[in-house]
């Protein structure tokens, strides 16, 4: 079986609150998605990079790919909803059943090859795939009303999903296709019963979601 990756990066970034969608916010010198792309692209093990865009994308194509070589693969096929847009890519990809396949967001820019190796290597050989997540570090609070804390939850034991999350690509395609309002694709595997494994990452792979976390991708890009 092969590996690819595919980026859902279909999105508006609403929380990031700017005009241009944050995949292609500048960032180190390049739009945003740049860096997850260039990471996967230098991944030996991945065949396949497919880059999952809005019908209505006028940016992607404004930038020159070429120096990413011949891995990256457009599917023109996004949904209304993250879930969706992987779901048609997926559909549209045509890979083997049996293909890995890494689902990872244009939004983590900070994603490393020791990170991707880690994860490769963990789940090459498990029966059901997983994710890169991180032990989660802060005190969880529960809000009640008005924002006063109604309990402090329990912290042991539970992490953040991250991505690259790594399936057959049959399986995943089986668990979105069936599965209702999940925001990761990890949920959608364990509506099927299956419990994915969990591939200790750290939080410098964390999302791009609101403009203060821009400065923060920017140092460690440039470290
Ligand atoms: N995404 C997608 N299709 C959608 C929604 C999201 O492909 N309909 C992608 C985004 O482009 C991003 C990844 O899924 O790379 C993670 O989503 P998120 O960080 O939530 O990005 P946005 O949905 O664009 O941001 P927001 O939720 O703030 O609007
Ligand atoms: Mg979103």
């Amino acid at each position: 079986a092969e590996f690819h990756a595919l980026v859902p990066a279909a999105g508006s970034g609403s929380r990031m609150g700017s005009e241009l969608p944050k995949q292609y916010l500048p960032l180190a010198g390049h739009p945003l998605i740049y860096h997850a792309l260039a990471t996967l692209c230098a991944c030996p093990q991945l065949t396949t990079v497919f880059v999952v865009l809005s019908p209505q994308d006028e940016w992607f194509k404004g930038y020159d790919w070429s120096c990413l070589g011949d891995k990256l693969q457009l599917l023109y096929c996004g949904g209304a909803t993250r879930a969706e847009s992987v779901l048609n890519g997926l559909l549209m990809s045509e890979l083997e059943p049996d293909d890995w396949v890494l689902v990872h967001d244009a939004a983590r820019p900070c994603l490393t090859q020791a990170h991707l190796e880690k994860l490769i290597t963990e789940l090459r050989d498990d029966p059901v795939g997983g994710i890169l997540a991180a032990p989660v570090a802060d005190t969880l609070k529960r809000a009640g009303e008005s924002n006063r804390i109604a309990r402090t939850e329990d912290r042991n034991g539970l992490w953040g999903a991250q991505t690259p999350q790594m399936f057959r690509a049959g399986l995943l395609a089986q668990a979105l296709n069936s599965a209702i309002e999940v925001t990761d694709e990890a949920s959608a595997i364990e509506a099927l019963g299956l419990s994915p494994k969990l591939v200790a990452s750290d939080s410098t792979n964390f999302k791009v979601t609101y403009p203060q976390d821009l400065r923060l991708a920017e140092l460690l890009l440039n470290g």
